[in-house]
């Protein structure tokens, strides 16, 4: 059970959804027929470049209105522009092909969510608690810090010093 959730939680990291907004709806629908969503979220163009790209997608078959289309331009270029950080699945798989060793007696909050995928609540947690309790001496510790979901601590733990 415990690898099923660690699973889900990797496969739902890896592909971000789509950010809300007006156009979303279209795009899933419109967009995900012939490739990845993750092709359209990991480009960046500016509103002339969606558009044209948009124009191509249509013309190679994907199917909206004249005004579906143009809703789905402007979600585009006001999601993914040109000045729109880059796609976040990119750095995740960074992070963890590079998968770097972490001190969780010295790390701050913004650290531990970088290196093990915590929420930011999760990793305020582990500070908190170990701002209280002292130092951590082994990963099950941590789980045991109230708010904690455990299997995150656990498929990270070869990386944990103390
Ligand atoms: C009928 C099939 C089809 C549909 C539907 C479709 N695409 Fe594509 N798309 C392709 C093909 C084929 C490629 C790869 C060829 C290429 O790169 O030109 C591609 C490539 C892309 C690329 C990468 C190319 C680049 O220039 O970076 C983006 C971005 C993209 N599509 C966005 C979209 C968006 C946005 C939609 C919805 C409006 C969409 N696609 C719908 C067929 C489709």
């Amino acid at each position: 059970m415990v690898l099923v959730t660690a699973l889900y939680l990797a496969v739902s990291t890896a592909s971000p959804p789509l950010p809300p907004g007006k156009g979303k709806e279209i795009v899933e629908r419109m967009c995900s027929s012939c490739h990845a969503l993750k092709v359209v979220t990991s480009k960046r163009a500016s509103p002339a470049q969606w558009s044209q790209l948009v124009d191509q997608m249509v013309s190679r078959g994907a199917e909206g209105t004249d005004e579906e289309v143009e809703t789905v331009v402007e979600y585009l270029a006001k999601n993914f522009g040109l000045d729109s950080p880059p796609p976040a699945s990119e750095k995740t798989e960074k992070e963890h092909s590079a998968a770097q060793p972490v001190n969780v007696n010295q790390a701050t909050a913004a650290e531990l969510s970088a290196t093990i995928g915590l929420s930011s609540d999760e990793s305020a947690a582990i500070v908190a608690y170990r701002e209280q309790n002292g130092k951590f001496k082994e990963w099950r510790d941590l789980t045991k810090v109230p708010g904690i979901e455990a299997s995150k601590i656990e498929s990270n733990k070869d990386r944990l010093v103390f």
